[in-house]
């Protein structure tokens, strides 16, 4: 059993578990620099040096800030484990860099991994049983770890306790071995993912949103001072209006403006030479890149402005579904370019004029906008006046002619129907 040693520790985070291939699917340019995602090892490295230590570094995130203070301040004073913390959001906004400053502010060892990396449940009691009185067990991608892992971690997070099988078949009996007091750390993108017990295990679960304007252009002024480039502020303002929101894009945006400073300037960055180097980037004043306006454009173009199922979308784009609902969805949805409807994805008004304003052919979208229901749309019944029935599901068919409004409700029969079936089943059964 390996023991820590007595200052912390902070190991290279994601060993080689990281998906580096992921930039080479997600576009033909193999630098894009919008991508929320880390690209490769430089990028690793030099985010390493651009991250805030301690939660007063940490810019915005502020309700998140103020929470995890008290938890860590309470965990402290009490001397005891902090509770177990989750973190979800998009990626490139922070949370890594939060379970770092969460290990520095409690003054104990930070051990990274995640769930990819954990194959087998052995992995994981390897792990287990070499963390310290106190430490932080980083696990990224959490709700990637596989179901006989996570069984493992039920015990080892509620009680502290590792259950191990010795032997095989009839003679094979349990062993509850105990851990030292630890904290789980979980990121994950993708909250829906992680199962029910996994997530009730949980004291605290925070939720990163994208950054606003002024903390991005706050963040490009610390990065620039580590940095040592000398930038203005209306520079730094152009940078965070393009950075998506998120931390990670707008400090790759300034090294790209600082290299083009340098090269075709005095290596100052104003506002005509930041700029002009997002020209070239091909950056957008929404802060889109050409991988984007591709997605906008095939919606536009060639789905008549949706709805699109995103299985066609990935197909016409050769990406991965993944890739589109991860990486390129959330900031779209977020300027309302995009809109997710039970149908499919529809590129908005919105979209289709800032397309045109850059020169793209707009088709005439194929539907009305307004006569798609959206998917978040409160009640399902109808709320048209002069009509009756309930047909409001998807697969419930509506006709009009003449003011004459015909709805015959399939699926809302359908389902009231399967409703009906299982409550009288329960009822007979009770009998
Ligand atoms: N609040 C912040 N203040 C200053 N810099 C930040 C902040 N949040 C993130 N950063 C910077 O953004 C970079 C990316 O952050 P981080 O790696 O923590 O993101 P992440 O949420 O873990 O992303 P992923 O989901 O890809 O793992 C870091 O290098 C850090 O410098
Ligand atoms: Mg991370």
């Amino acid at each position: 059993m390996a023991l820590a040693s007595q200052s912390p520790r902070v190991e290279h985070p994601y060993e080689s578990d990281r998906p580096h291939g992921m930039l080479a699917e997600m576009t033909d340019d193999t630098s894009r620099i919008l991508a929320s995602n880390l690209l490769d090892e430089a990028d690793l490295a030099i985010e390493g040096s651009l991250r805030p230590h301690t939660l007063e570094e940490y810019i915005g995130q502020r309700e998140v800030k103020a929470n995890l203070s008290v938890l860590l301040a309470a965990a402290r004073g009490r001397g005891e484990a902090a509770d177990h913390v989750l973190l979800y959001g998009p990626p490139g906004l922070g949370k890594t860099t939060l379970a770092t400053i969460i290990a520095r502010e409690l003054g104990v060892n930070i051990r990274y991994t995640s769930g990819p990396a954990i194959e087998r449940p052995g992995d994981l009691a390897a792990i287990l049983t070499a963390l310290d009185e106190r430490d932080v067990l980083f696990i990224d991608e959490i709700h990637r770890l596989s179901r006989t892992v996570e069984e493992i971690l039920y015990p080892a997070m509620e009680d502290y306790a590792l259950d191990v099988m010795i032997g095989k078949g009839p003679s094979a009996r349990s062993l509850r071995l105990s851990l030292k007091a630890f904290t789980v750390v979980g990121a994950t993108t993708r909250a829906g993912r992680i199962s029910g017990p996994l997530r009730d295990r949980f004291g605290a679960t925070y939720r990163l949103d994208f950054y606003d304007e002024d903390d991005l252009a706050a963040i490009v002024d610390r990065s620039a001072r580590i940095l040592g480039v000398a930038i203005e502020p209306a520079a730094a303002r152009a940078i965070a209006r393009r950075g998506r929101g998120t931390p990670r894009i707008v400090n790759r945006l300034l090294k790209r403006v600082r290299d083009h400073a340098e090269v075709h300037g005095t290596g100052r960055v104003d506002r005509a030479i930041a700029d002009e180097a997002m020209r070239r980037m091909e950056i957008d004043d929404e802060g889109l890149d050409s991988t984007d306006r591709k997605l906008l454009a095939a919606i536009v173009q060639k789905f008549g402005s949706g709805p699109v199922g995103v299985q066609a979308l990935a197909a016409v784009l050769s990406e991965e579904v993944e890739t589109i609902e991860d990486v390129y969805e959330p900031f779209l949805l977020r300027l309302a370019f995009l809109d997710r409807t039970p149908q499919g994805r529809i590129a908005t008004e919105a979209a289709r004029q800032h397309l045109a304003g850059l020169g793209f052919e707009i088709p005439p979208p194929r539907r009305p906008e307004a006569e798609m229901p959206s998917l978040w749309e409160p009640g399902t019944g109808s709320d048209r006046p002069g009509e009756v029935g309930l047909g409001r599901l998807p697969g419930d068919i509506r006709f009009e002619r003449d003011g004459l409004v015909v709805v015959i409700p399939l699926a809302t029969m359908l389902l009231v129907s399967v409703v009906l079936t299982i409550v009288l089943s329960i009822v007979g059964r009770g009998k």
